[in-house]
């Protein structure tokens, strides 16, 4: 079979978060199905990037006080802990902000235009005149137009279900500075979805077998419901890539996202020539323009289903228009749930990735799971604790790794670590109907086929077979007896059992390649590649553990909702509970700052003369002199403490207390704010 030439991506994750558990599984599923076809002999880059651009990032960045670029790079910098973390080998990790991406992106464009494949018009848009700039749907809200909910979005209602334009709300107004939003028009331009032929093409494209059956369903229920051109403009200012010929214009960030799949693997291929390989002859030195340019070369994303439309209709087109390789496959998954539930963080419903190794949790463990539970169709893939535990103790450990504990003892023990080859041979022709050979070229298939989790039913199914083989010679009897007869039954029953342990670890290796690894060192053979019959097995080193048992108390831990971070208010925890009655002994008045001025020899205080309404005049001292010059007081009314003892201080006695608001650590933060009643409060009301 010559070997395929794949171009392999999972989309790329917005850089605005940390990684969350769906991506990983996503990763997960890509990497096993990467590690797969390089076992296989062929050739594979593995690629992804950051999703840097658009409006929500560039707001972020905002409010975290950095450049776009700043905040980003912070994200991308904490990617690599996860990604090692669960074994996934991406061969590059770039960003749709390099310039490899902007170049690419302006061309693909400029490609769509030469044929005629753009527009542009003007549209009318919510404007923030706060902001001065154009609002996205999700930055608008005001009341719902169809059952007057207050505080909905720009797009659809979340009290009653209904989906409108942000023009139709009522009331609405800017979730970034609370200003009416105003109707302005702007030119936008857009991509001709609905040109006849884009739309001749994506008929044929998605019907052509390279989507999941209920993939190209769905795409062809959006052609009867029609294609309408794609809006691929925003203004400035905007996070992105400009527009060429367009000032003030940039791509919408999912014009750019796909090209960085495009852009992450141009710098993978440029990197290799450049830094890994420099005196490498051999190596052919081929560049991206080349490699992409074959026709041979199969594209291949690996996407969720929220995002199909991008992936199933613009990007094809994108690229079709644009004369250049479409995808070959595009592999749709579903979400993943934890105990039947959707993810979702304001709930607490979550799998931190980071917390679950964090904990010592073995990667290997969610790469078994998940792929157990895997196959190829969009459909969403439960997490259970108890079904976790189960799966992985009792399946993996109990079936697959036990065989090597149990054959290794006794190979030691009696046989110097040696192994029989004429039983190796047998369970080379088949325990059951099927050869081993025949075995393997089925979970191959279905590896290819993203069916992991009828490719480990299989494997499992092999270890049942094996272990019932090793049982049923009760070979701890046969180790007993030291007739000849005894000792090579039990040879050959272990020799047999290893021989099987060798092929389940080729066939686990894309799922779990470290203990592929400590394996293959056990076994003491060369890299398992999936290239039959094997090596046979001659002698193996000691045992030592390949995998430990997953401990409840470890989900317990993982799911166990972080302690409620206290959050001290102003820097400063709550004072002590109080009753009513407490807080009733201290009298507290409306007070008219009728004089106030500097006293001589402090640089703290300021002496007040405040009237309370009683027909006399009080003293007050206060150290509010940093905050506050005295002509600004004069005339203002306050809050005082009316019957707190008199104080007798250096420069004479004050006569109660004014109300100021001010940081826990007023070095760290400075500031000190008078409370002012409403207008209206007259002295000596009390405040209670
Ligand atoms: O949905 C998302 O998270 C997007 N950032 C995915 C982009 S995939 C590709 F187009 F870049
Ligand atoms: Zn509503």
């Amino acid at each position: 079979m010559p070997k395929r030439r794949l171009f392999v991506t999972t989309a790329l994750p917005y850089a605005n978060a940390n990684f969350h558990i769906g991506h990983m599984m996503e990763y997960i599923q890509a990497d096993i199905w990467v590690r797969f076809q390089r076992l296989q002999g062929n050739e594979v880059h593995f690629v992804c990037a950051d999703d840097a651009h658009g409006a929500p990032i560039m707001i972020a960045a905002e409010k975290a006080g950095k450049t776009p670029q700043q905040f980003v790079n912070t994200i991308a910098a904490g990617r690599a802990e996860y990604l090692e973390g669960f074994h996934i080998a991406f061969d590059n990790w770039h960003s749709t902000d390099a310039p490899e991406n902007h170049e690419l992106a302006q061309q693909i464009y400029k490609d769509l235009r030469d044929q005629g494949l753009t527009t542009n018009r003007s549209i009318e848009q919510f404007y923030d005149p706060v902001k001065g700039m154009f609002l996205p749907d999700r930055y608008i809200k005001g009341e719902c137009p169809k059952c007057g909910a207050k505080d909905q979005y720009g797009d659809s209602c979340e009290v009653c279900g209904s989906v409108y334009s942000p023009l139709e709300l009522k009331n609405p107004y800017s979730v970034l500075s609370g200003a009416t939003p105003e109707l302005r028009s702007s030119e936008h331009y857009f991509f001709k979805l609905s040109d006849p032929k884009v739309v001749m093409f994506l008929k044929e494209w998605t019907q052509s077998g390279k989507l999941q059956a209920e993939v190209a369903k769905k795409t062809s229920e959006w052609f009867a419901a029609g294609m309408n051109d794609w809006d691929i403009s925003r203004d400035a200012p905007y996070f992105g890539i400009e527009i060429p010929d367009a000032p003030g214009k940039y791509f919408y960030v999912w014009l750019d996202a796909p090209v960085g799949y495009l852009a992450s693997l141009k710098n993978h291929f440029d990197k290799g020539q450049a830094a890994h390989h420099p005196h490498e002859a051999s190596r052919t030195q081929q560049t991206f323009e080349e490699f992409i340019a074959d026709p041979s070369v199969e594209q291949i994303h690996f996407i969720g289903k929220d995002i199909v439309y991008f992936h199933t209709l613009f990007w094809p087109a994108m690229l079709e228009f644009s004369r250049r390789k479409t995808p070959s496959q595009v592999n749709v998954h579903g979400f993943l749930t934890v105990s039947g539930e959707k993810l979702s963080k304001s709930r607490g419903i979550t799998l931190d990735p980071l917390k679950y190794l964090n904990l010592g949790m073995n990667p290997e463990w969610l790469r078994y799971y998940i792929a157990a539970k895997l196959n190829a169709k969009v459909e969403d893939l439960d997490f259970n604790p108890d079904d976790f535990l189960a799966r992985v103790n009792s399946d993996l450990i109990g079936k697959y790794i036990n065989i090597a504990s149990r054959a290794a003892g006794f190979i030691h023990k009696k046989f110097e670590g040696r192994l029989d080859t004429s039983a190796q041979e047998k369970i080379d022709q088949g325990l059951g109907a099927l050869s081993a050979q025949e075995v393997s070229a089925t979970i191959a298939e279905l590896f290819n086929k993203r069916e992991y989790a009828r490719a480990v039913r299989l494997i499992c199914d092999f270890a049942d077979q094996i272990n019932q083989m090793f049982d049923a010679h009760k070979p701890w009897e046969l180790a007993r007896k030291e007739d000849l007869t005894s000792q090579t039954t039990l040879h050959e029953v272990c020799s047999a059992a290893l021989r099987g342990f060798q092929y389940m670890s080729l066939w686990l290796k894309p799922i779990l390649p470290k203990v592929a690894e400590q394996a293959e060192h056990f076994l003491n053979i060369p890299p398992l590649t999936w290239s039959l019959p094997l090596a046979p097995l001659t002698h193996i080193q000691t045992y030592q553990h390949l995998l430990q048992r997953v401990d409840a108390a470890m989900l317990d831990a993982l799911f166990q909702a972080p302690q409620q971070e206290k959050i001290a208010p102003g820097g400063e925890d709550l004072a002590p509970e109080i009753k009513l009655e407490d807080f009733s002994k201290i009298d507290l008045r409306i007070a008219k700052i009728l004089q106030c001025e500097a006293v001589e020899g402090s640089d703290k205080l300021l002496r007040l003369t405040l009237d309370i309404g009683e027909g006399k005049t009080r003293n007050v001292f206060s150290g509010i002199k940093a905050a506050y010059k005295p002509e600004e007081l004069i005339g203002k009314s306050t809050v005082m403490i009316a019957n707190l003892a008199p104080r007798k201080m250096k420069f004479g006695v004050s006569e109660g207390m004014v109300l100021a608001a001010s940081h826990a650590n007023e070095k760290a933060q400075p500031g000190l704010f008078l409370l002012e009643p409403h207008p209206g409060a007259v002295p000596g009301l009390r405040v209670r």
